[in-house]
């Protein structure tokens, strides 16, 4: 049997990643880790205990992250995974405001990102795997079978996770959701420890005039192309 293969999804923040790494794990039956989903629980953590991470030093960040454990189940109503955060399904929880506004300054943080990194890095591929974040193609699997470089346009980006957020019954309004995407995207592409960016071998997909089906077909495409499924 040939070896299985790890594809990297990165981009910006509500570019639809989650989504079309979802749609291609169920279909090519990979697992599938959301980076995002591991900084969110930690930041959920972080907030719940009070604790101001910019006046830590890292061997007390170091500490508090010895103390957090990240794991996956599959929700079979939703046909995806939850997240929970020392046992506790975190899932809708990390999805919410407070974190969305904390969780990209934290992430910045070298102590956090080299253990989260260390953690990615370690997830058994058994039979194909799916990781989407920022760095999964640069710094977590730069060897990665296929990458991918997620975009869209602005405003759709900020028009769909406000649907998404709508849907899920939270109370956000438009210029909020702009708010936080546009610090989102500047803290994710400015930090010092792995910013945000296309890896030299990604290959972009301009995700804003494209339906799911659309995606998934046009990655399962390259996929093919490349002899790689
Ligand atoms: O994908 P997301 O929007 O759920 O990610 C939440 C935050 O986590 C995002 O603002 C930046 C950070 N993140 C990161 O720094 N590196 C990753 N690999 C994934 C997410």
């Amino acid at each position: 049997m040939n070896k299985p293969i790890t594809i990297a999804i990165d981009g910006y923040s509500s570019c639809g990643k989650s989504t079309l790494a979802k749609a291609l794990a169920n279909r090519l039956n990979f697992a599938f880790v959301d980076t995002g989903a591991m900084y969110r629980a930690v930041c959920l953590y972080f907030l719940r205990s009070k604790l101001d991470w910019k006046k830590l030093s890292t061997s007390e960040i170091e500490a508090v992250l010895d103390k957090i454990a990240i794991t996956f189940e599959y929700n079979s109503l939703k046909n995806s995974s939850d997240t929970f955060l020392n046992g506790e399904n975190v899932e809708e929880e990390i999805r919410g405001k407070e974190v969305s506004q904390a969780v990209s300054e934290l992430s910045q943080l070298k102590a956090i990102r080299s253990r989260m990194v260390g953690l990615q890095q370690k997830v058994e591929n058994r039979s194909g795997l799916i990781m989407d974040g920022r760095d999964i193609g640069t710094k977590v699997f730069p060897n990665a079978e296929l990458k991918l470089f997620m975009t869209a346009d602005p405003a759709i980006r900020v028009q769909g996770r406000f649907n998404e957020l709508k849907r899920s019954g939270k109370q956000v309004s438009l210029e909020e959701v702009a708010e936080n995407l546009k610090s989102r995207d500047y803290n994710d592409t400015h930090r010092e420890e792995n910013p945000l960016r296309k890896a030299a071998d990604a290959i972009e997909i301009d995700n804003s005039y494209l339906n799911q089906e659309e995606q998934l077909q046009l990655v399962l495409r390259i996929l093919t192309e490349k002899g790689l499924i």
